[in-house]
């Protein structure tokens, strides 16, 4: 018998200004994309930006449905997009941005298991790691350089 121990390492930033400038532009696509997500259901919106390799910035926001399952988060909208419109291209980085309606959430608010399970695929597909910076509506916003720092013993194609 043997224990194993796992660890992450993820960096803080205390607010968007200390980002790197090309993040910072990011994370306000995101904001922008947050803005405009259809969340009438939770009040709670989320947006997400990725760069890629060409320089092309994608965003989605979630989009709820009455059907409650149907709806999907912000993250896989503008992942899937990505994969739909740009096969082949490079997912360099993902900011994402999430709060509620009725109050801002001022802590780094991490992607869904499921969101993280799709980033997972599309670093396994690009064979190169994804950088995620996540926020709250505002204040500190955390990165970890890659999804596997999010999702320790991931289910991958490696299995199948
Ligand atoms: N949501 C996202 O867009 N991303 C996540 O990673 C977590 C949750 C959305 C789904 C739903 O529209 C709302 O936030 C409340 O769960």
């Amino acid at each position: 018998m043997q224990e194993i121990k796992i660890t992450t390492t993820l960096t803080c930033y205390d607010n968007i200004e200390e980002l790197p400038q090309n993040i910072q532009k990011l994370m306000e696509s995101a904001v922008t994309a947050r803005k405009k997500a259809y969340a009438p259901y939770s009040k709670f919106r989320v947006g997400a930006a990725l760069l890629l390799e060409n320089g092309v910035v994608v965003s989605g926001n979630n989009q709820e449905n009455a059907a409650y399952p149907s709806g999907l988060c912000a993250e896989r909208v503008a992942i899937y997009h990505a994969g739909a419109e740009y096969p082949g291209v490079k997912i360099l980085q993902i900011a994402i941005t999430a709060t509620s309606d009725n109050h801002i959430n001022k802590t780094p608010i991490p992607p869904c298991g499921s969101c993280r399970q799709a980033i997972a695929e599309y670093e396994m597909r690009q064979d190169a790691d994804i950088e995620i910076y996540f926020m709250g509506g505002e204040g500190k916003i955390m990165k970890s350089n890659s999804l596997k720092d999010l999702l320790p013993l991931i289910f991958d194609k490696s299995y199948l």
